[in-house]
């Protein structure tokens, strides 16, 4: 690709002289149809609307400028003007060769950037459910990926863990710790949940407060946080705000339960984290908590800038410049500040502190709406804006809703939002079954250590899997099935492959397929399914790089199961171990290690674990 992108830049220049751009982008992609070859150039069109000529005659004009003999057959011009390019065997031999390396041909980039993923978002007292599996597994194969590409991921999770809620709980722990009813050191998750929810439903919802949050049309994030806050009676209300006076003054008493009941949250959360082979620690958590210095701070900047207003009694930074109505409340008429002030100064330490390039937010889409707002408040305020002047980028990578077979939002038969670590439970417990079935051969320990592997695997790539934007319905069935475009499937597409190197040492020595022996070995791709494989795997690096520009990773999913696709039907064409040459058996015993280190490649990016046998 890079040297075809070369060749054509060439051509545009030599054949459209002073006409042609100062970079000519060939627009390159692999052919939508390869009846007509492998690659396409569509740059013919937008070409033509510079010159007005004709696309068709502007294609043929860069043809006849075109010199590719070296690599592939004369070019052909089909529908509009797409220039049609099939690759000389020879030439997809050599592209391989250049991409067989452990990096898989992934060259880093000359400046890489910082990154920022927001992961995650877990609240204090709660625990993780459903919503929060994508949070975390797009999150982190997001932060994975820029890595990947040789860029500085910072992942952030955005714990939830401070206001008038938090405070609320904090205090009904402490009003029983102090009544010898509970001990700090045995506290539960569950418990504090359990708290949580009887602190709330013991007060009446103060609806006038609602109301005037409707009002702000905030969007049911905020509106589910301001109902919370005014869904204590007035009494209950009182007790939770000096508490939380308390807890801002650093209160022993109280910052001692907060802390406690910190850790009981988090604790539990990177067990989730860890199991699903997501990296979520301490290290990476930066809880609402962290800013609560910055907040005045922040909020007396803006003020003195007029970039905030006020505006009956609350105070609001306007966002109608970046075309959004609704605008962004920032300190409401008590003094509070919201969840929105807390996301501008996180604009601001990601990009002005951990300088932050790109900020990324793994966040549900219900949330659109603040994220547009924060997003363009923090930009009208230059907190996305480095000193040099440079702006960063802000992204919301939303996410849709996991759905019940039912087509509603996944829940429990009695309503309740589902534990993700029921979840994950169930998953393995299902994996165990179809592992133990499909191979009575492994021990004990083996079928625990897959079905983990297997049934986390099978969730994560589901989720994974699906268009990050759309709902998708949560199947247990569908995601651990063995066929099909799941996480199971590819797995077992990587084990297959393996087991051909076992075959192949039992068979002809051990060092038939040792890497030195096979980065000796030139690809020979004559049958068509070869050629098709060997397409497929040079897309690797241009899958990632599209991945990564839009945060897409289902492009990811959706390409290694393609190649997964190729690679059984060249395997069920073209005998490997079985092949009539020698020269002809040992390259496809390198297309078979190239594949494989695709897929564990692939696989690593979404974070999903691979394994020898299953
Ligand atoms: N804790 C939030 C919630 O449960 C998610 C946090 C998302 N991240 C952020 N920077 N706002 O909805």
């Amino acid at each position: 690709m890079t040297i075809l992108r070369a060749r054509f830049a060439t051509a545009i220049t030599s054949a459209m002289g002073d006409n042609a751009p100062a970079n000519p982008d060939p627009l390159l992609s692999p052919a939508k149809n390869p009846e007509f070859g492998d690659y396409q150039a569509n740059c013919a069109m937008p070409l033509a609307k510079r010159t007005g000529k004709p696309p068709r005659e502007i294609a043929q004009s860069i043809i006849d400028s075109l010199d590719i003999a070296d690599i592939a057959d004369l070019p052909t011009i089909t529908g509009p003007g797409f220039i049609n390019i099939r690759l000389l065997a020879g030439a997809l031999g050599a592209g391989l060769e250049e991409m067989d390396t452990p990096a898989l041909g992934v060259e880093h980039p000359a400046k890489p950037e910082t990154v920022v993923v927001d992961l995650c978002g877990v609240n204090l007292a709660k625990q993780m459910h459903v919503g929060h599996l994508r949070a975390t597994v797009i999150g982190d194969g997001l932060a994975r990926l820029f890595a990947r590409l040789g860029h500085n991921a910072i992942r952030q999770n955005h714990f939830g863990d401070w206001g008038l809620p938090i405070a609320m709980v904090t205090h009904a722990v402490k009003l029983r710790v102090d009544a010898g009813e509970l001990s700090l050191d045995a506290l539960t998750l569950a418990s504090l949940e359990r708290m949580y929810k009887d602190a709330q439903t013991n007060c009446a919802a103060d609806l006038k407060g609602l109301a005037a949050v409707r009002r702000f049309g905030l969007g049911p994030k905020a509106e589910a946080e301001l109902e919370e806050q005014v869904a204590g009676a007035e009494e209950h209300l009182g007790e939770s705000k000096r508490a939380l006076v308390s807890l801002q003054s650093g209160d022993e008493a109280y910052v001692r339960v907060w802390e406690k009941i910190a850790r009981v949250t988090l604790d539990a959360c990177f067990e989730n984290c860890r199991r699903l082979h997501a990296d979520v620690t301490d290290e990476h958590t930066a809880g609402e908590s962290t800013y609560r210095a910055d907040l005045p701070e922040v909020v007396a900047d803006l003020e003195s800038r007029g970039i905030a207003e006020e505006s009956d009694g609350a105070l609001v930074v306007r966002v109608d410049n970046e075309g959004i109505k609704a605008p962004c409340l920032i300190r409401k008429s008590d003094g509070g500040f919201l969840y929105a002030t807390t996301d501008i100064s996180g604009v601001r330490r990601r990009v002005q502190e951990l300088g932050g390039d790109r900020l990324v937010y793994a966040v549900d889409a219900r949330q659109g709406l603040h994220f547009k707002q924060i997003f363009a408040a923090a930009r009208r305020a230059g907190y996305a804006s480095h000193a040099d002047g440079s702006d960063a980028e802000l992204f919301h990578a939303a996410f849709g809703t996991v759905l019940g077979e039912d087509g509603r939002p996944f829940k429990t038969r009695s309503g309740e939002n589902v534990k993700l670590s029921d979840l994950i439970d169930e998953a393995v417990a299902r994996a165990e079954r179809a592992v133990r079935e499909k191979n009575p051969s492994l021990s004990d320990d083996e079928v625990r250590e897959v079905a983990e592997a297997v049934g986390i695997g099978a969730i994560k790539y589901a989720d994974l899997s699906s268009d990050r934007i759309k709902d998708y319905v949560f199947s247990f069935d569908r995601m651990l099935a063995f066929e099909g475009n799941t996480g199971p499937y590819l797995q077992y597409a990587l084990v297959r492959i393996r087991s051909i190197f076992r075959k192949a040492s039992e068979c002809f020595g051990e060092d038939v397929a040792s890497d030195a022996r096979l980065d000796a070995c030139a690809f020979a791709l004559t049958e068509q399914k070869e050629k098709a494989i060997a397409l497929e795997l040079l897309k690797y690096q241009g899958v990632l790089h599209g991945a990564a520009e839009t945060c897409e990773l289902h492009r990811i999913c959706g390409y290694l199961y393609d190649l997964a696709g190729a690679f059984s039907s060249f395997f069920a064409a073209c005998p490997v171990l079985q092949a009539e040459e020698e020269s002809v058996r040992d390259s496809r015993l390198r297309l078979c290690r190239l594949t494989g280190r695709v897929l564990e490649d692939g696989l690593g990016v979404l974070g999903i674990r691979t394994l020898e046998r299953m």
